[in-house]
């Protein structure tokens, strides 16, 4: 820059703060109509020194702007070995503004590796719950996992009893694939959510977020331990990809709008290391989180790079349309060579793909034609070919992919090509059901675990969660499901538990 032009810069600057004086003072004394820590606390990301605390302030969570008017007001963050705070191992200062809707991200560093710690958040008078975290195992050591993997919380279509469970589980990790809110509501007096009614701007969304976040079973499990992050369609809009909504009537200029909003108030609400966009609507989450030497997650986004439908976006008789043209991709070509390059260098003892929608076809016909969803996998074949193709040559039997998205339970054997059914098992699909979207589900068993899908293991209609148990040589996963959560304190249930012995094909029901 020229120096003229800096010093022309330099006047701006200074003119616009002599008239709008307030806009950068940052107070330690905000004038707070409520607790502000109504929304709870969260960590994440951690590395081996150590990882993303979360906090935002909102005295009045659905009012506009949490009820912060404007304010931009300091916060302290602690670290200590203990929950009582008296061995205090790190603090310090940050700064929740309004146009990042009061959240503060403190990405802290420099604690010690594989070890458990306390945090908390103060402002004002105000200090916050008591959250607690752990940073990963150093790089080169091999210590065991355990972790939980959840996915789609509709907030009107049943409790979170299944978080009250979790918060009791001795876990290192919960791993989050996406649906954490959700931008229809169930209105009373109407049978269906129409489009007319659901979310767009970014203080709609930030509101969405807050009143999931004030719930206090998500809390806790929040609390408890560190959470790795990613989204799928309903951060944005149902059933979206690249820049095609639901809602054909909805240009892409209306839809990159869109993504913006939700992208940032995904941003704002989740406790990752995820670093700002210069634009919101290109926002790029993927990332990898290394446990040791023993898993490497890659964390993915089958949303934002996705080519449009083929045919339509539920299920379709196949071939159809463009169905099967190569060209057509779930991840973009970028994130399909960042997964590729990735599975190729990794030295980690497990990969594990931090994934969205179902891998494995579900031929939903009881006839001779086929039938799929073309918002799974199933709907992007040759994408599928060249990860599987890539799961294949660069880390078979040592993969493992965790899928959200369908609101129900399963376990699947990965094929390296499923038009050939007699190619070898090259990876495991565990497929989490839902928090609590869907309801209270049934006991009825799937028609699709049939001779038409053979690499279906098991299935199952309740909301739940999974736990992993992952070691140098096995991988257990415990199917959790409870019986009901259209009312409170549903006990939980372990109908299944599946392992994956490293190195070798298949999944095997313990
Ligand atoms: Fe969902």
């Amino acid at each position: 820059m020229k120096r003229r032009d800096f010093l022309a810069n330099l006047s701006c600057t200074a003119a616009f703060a002599a008239t709008v004086p307030n806009v950068w003072r940052v107070t330690t004394r905000p004038r707070l109509a409520d607790d502000p820590f109504q929304l709870g606390v969260a960590s994440g990301d951690p590395t081996p020194s150590g990882g993303v605390l979360w906090t935002r302030l909102a005295p009045k969570p659905l009012e506009p702007e949490g009820g912060m008017d404007g304010q931009r007001v300091v916060v302290t963050w602690e670290v200590a070995d203990d929950d009582g705070f008296r061995a205090i191992v790190k603090q310090g200062r940050a700064t929740a503004a309004p146009e990042l809707a009061h959240s503060v991200h403190v990405d802290v560093d420099g604690l010690a590796a594989n070890r458990w710690y306390f945090y908390r958040f103060r402002s004002g008078e105000a200090t916050s719950p008591v959250g607690r975290f752990r940073t990963a195992p150093a790089a080169n050591t091999d210590v065991p996992l355990r972790f939980a993997v959840a996915s789609c919380q509709h907030y009107e279509q049943g409790l979170y009893t299944a978080y009250a469970h979790m918060a009791r589980e001795e876990l290192d990790l919960v791993t989050h694939l996406g649906d954490y809110i959700y931008e229809t509501a169930a209105i009373p007096g109407r049978t269906r959510q129409h489009v007319g009614l659901e979310i767009r701007t970014v203080d709609d969304y930030r509101r969405r977020y807050a009143l999931y976040k004030a719930d206090p079973l998500l809390q806790a499990a929040h609390a408890r331990c560190p959470w790795l992050v990613t989204w799928d369609d309903h951060e944005v809009d149902n059933n979206y990809g690249g820049v095609f909504g639901e809602n054909v009537m909805e240009s892409e200029e209306q839809m990159r709008a869109r993504r913006a909003a939700g992208y940032q108030a995904w941003w704002e609400h989740q406790p990752v290391r995820v670093p700002r966009a210069k634009s919101w609507a290109d926002l790029d989450i993927t990332r990898t989180f290394d446990w040791g030497s023993l898993a490497r997650f890659f964390v993915m986004d089958g949303r934002q790079y996705r080519s449009a439908h083929a045919c339509n976006q539920g299920s379709d008789t196949v071939p159809c349309g463009d169905w099967a043209d190569p060209s057509r991709t779930m991840l973009g070509s970028r994130q399909e060579r960042w997964i590729s390059d990735g599975l190729a260098s990794s030295r980690a003892r497990w990969q594990v793909l931090a994934n969205q929608v179902m891998v494995a076809p579900n031929d939903s016909d009881p006839g001779p034609v086929t039938r799929v969803s073309m918002d799974q996998w199933s709907g992007y074949p040759a994408a599928r070919d060249r990860l599987l193709r890539t799961i294949a040559e660069r880390a078979p039997n040592r993969t493992v992919v965790l899928t959200g998205d369908i609101h129900t339970h399963w376990v699947n054997e990965l094929h390296s090509d499923f038009a050939r059914p007699d190619r070898p098992v090259v990876a495991a699909e565990f497929v989490g059901t839902s928090i609590s979207s869907g309801g209270d589900g049934s006991a009825a068993a799937n028609d699709s675990q049939s001779s038409r899908n053979p690499h279906v293991k098991w299935f199952a209609n309740r909301r739940g969660y999974i736990t992993c148990t992952v070691d140098a040589t096995a991988w257990t996963a415990d199917y959790h499901t409870l019986p009901f959560v259209s009312r409170p304190d549903a006990p939980i249930e372990t109908p299944s538990r599946w392992r994956v012995t490293r190195g070798r094909p298949g999944v095997e029901r313990l």
